[in-house]
């Protein structure tokens, strides 16, 4: 009878902080060995001598989110998650979505009933909180807390989800108090609303004016406003999705007066930019219409500069699908819909780690440990679930990606998600995950997804552990 379950030969590991050459053993779909010649498993895999990471933890995804009909998410847990697993991801913690008027338990119950069955890799949830009640702060929220729902979104734009100063002032005390995290979509909403009115009545309504009507000064004054607040409550905040300078500039502030400002990145910002919204009116641009918007080319170098050094925590996809043909998506108000109209997102769940490898890791702007750190590590600290996911050491779950260094030209035809089109469509990458491993169990060969729909089980998530407590 082997010893172990599966042992994968001839790695050279990649954590955080190091990487080594050893054998990697797994038994019950956790790693409980490392080492050089281990005693033989049931199963064997050769690694080659090619880097193998922790599974990805994307922390900023959207799956199934409830719309306005005829608005739909193109992709839900199933083909969500497929997605993930094929791309080298095996945690994924989209949002359960509080309506106003909704308590947040239904919105998490709605939320579980949406994923049981279907996902192929783990999964926890963040909440996103837009009807701070006094029954939500004093009761729902608390308790949700205890239960393993520890982080949550607050948005300072979007008419139906948008908080006031006071009452994210209210939410982030509650995160104080129990040690949860709060995440913040920092873009000023009014100024939104009246650029936009502007640009309507000139009838600037083309795709990519949705960047106009969201320049980085409302960026940036929220994100100061964010960080103002935080201090005052003083409690850690997590900025997602920052986009350029200007708000680097604030989070840099904050890191130099002492305060815990994490911040979020996502590919978007690293590799598309404001002319791929569209440098005339075409419809087209639409395919990346996201906010905050990609920005001006000399931002990406800022992206850039903040993975490496430090400013950024981690690295997310926020994978936001809508097909772009069809009546449920980019196009459900119309195929010349004014920007407004545009649903917000674009997908990423399966490129987000590729991208990253090739032109960070292959093209020397990162290193392995610094890749490992912003897409599988941090996550999980952040989000309460390390050291069982985002770490390869013995007792952590079995999530691995061995990785294939191989030119070739990314196309949507290739991908898993349930949307039509890519962004990064023609992109020449250098890497691509050869294997994925979730808990031990192959689930993308490197040319099949082998995983199983409700494969993936619920993570209750602790406490943040980024800083020390
Ligand atoms: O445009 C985006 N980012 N859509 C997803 C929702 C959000 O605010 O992250
Ligand atoms: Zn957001
Ligand atoms: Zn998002």
């Amino acid at each position: 009878m082997p010893a172990f379950d599966l042992v994968i030969r001839h790695a050279r590991a990649v954590t955080a902080s190091d990487i080594f050459d050893c054998d990697i053993a797994v038994k019950d779909g956790r790693i409980v060995q490392l080492g050089q010649s281990l005693p033989a498993g049931a199963r064997e895999i050769d690694a080659a001598g090619r880097h193998v990471t922790p599974g990805g933890v994307d922390a900023h995804c959207h799956l199934d989110q409830p719309e306005p009909p005829p608005v739909r998410m193109a992709d839900d847990f199933d083909t969500g998650t497929r997605s993930a697993a094929c791309g080298g991801t095996t945690t994924v913690i989209p949002f359960a979505l509080q309506h106003k008027g909704q308590s947040l338990r239904d919105a998490v119950a709605d939320y579980h009933r949406r994923a049981e069955g279907k996902a192929h890799v783990d999964y926890a949830f963040h909440l996103i909180v837009s009807d701070p009640t006094p029954t939500v702060l004093a009761e729902e929220l608390p308790a949700l807390i205890r239960e393993g729902y520890t982080s949550f979104k607050i948005y300072m734009t979007y008419d139906s989800l948008k908080l006031d100063d006071g009452q994210i002032l209210d939410v982030l005390s509650v995160a104080r108090e129990h040690g949860a995290m709060a995440m913040i979509h920092a873009e000023n909403a009014d100024c939104i609303e009246w650029l936009t009115r502007r640009l309507e009545a000139a009838g600037r309504t083309a795709p990519r004016y949705h960047g106009h009507a969201r320049p980085m000064l409302v960026e940036r004054e929220a994100t100061h406003r964010a960080i103002a607040l935080s201090e005052l409550v003083d409690v850690p905040i997590l900025i997602v999705h920052v986009s350029g300078q200007e708000a680097v500039e604030q989070i840099r502030w904050a890191r130099a007066h002492g305060l815990n400002v994490f911040a979020e990145t996502c590919p978007q910002y690293l590799f598309l930019s404001a002319e791929d919204l569209g440098i005339d009116d075409r419809f087209e641009g639409a395919k990346c219409v996201c906010s905050p918007p990609p920005r001006g080319k000399s931002n990406q170098r800022v992206i850039w500069q903040g993975l490496a050094d430090g400013l950024f925590t981690v690295f997310s996809s926020d994978h936001a699908p809508y097909r772009f043909e069809g009546e449920d998506g980019k196009k459900a108000a119309g195929e010349d819909a004014a920007f407004r109209h545009i649903p917000n997102g674009i997908p990423g769940i399966e490129t987000r780690m590729a991208l990253l490898w090739s032109e960070g890791v292959m093209a020397r702007r990162i290193t392995p440990q610094k890749f490992v750190e912003l897409t599988s590590t941090n996550p999980a600290k952040a989000y309460g679930l390390h050291p069982r996911k985002g770490s390869l050491a013995v007792g952590a779950d079995a999530d691995l990606v061995i990785w294939d260094e191989r030119e070739f030209v990314l196309r949507n035809s290739q991908l898993h998600h349930n949307v039509d089109y890519t962004p990064y469509e023609g992109m020449h990458l250098t890497a691509w995950p050869g294997m994925t491993l979730a808990r031990g169990e192959v689930v993308w060969d490197g040319r099949e997804f082998t995983g199983r729909a409700g494969a993936g089980r619920f993570l209750h998530c602790g406490l943040p552990s980024l800083l020390p407590r």
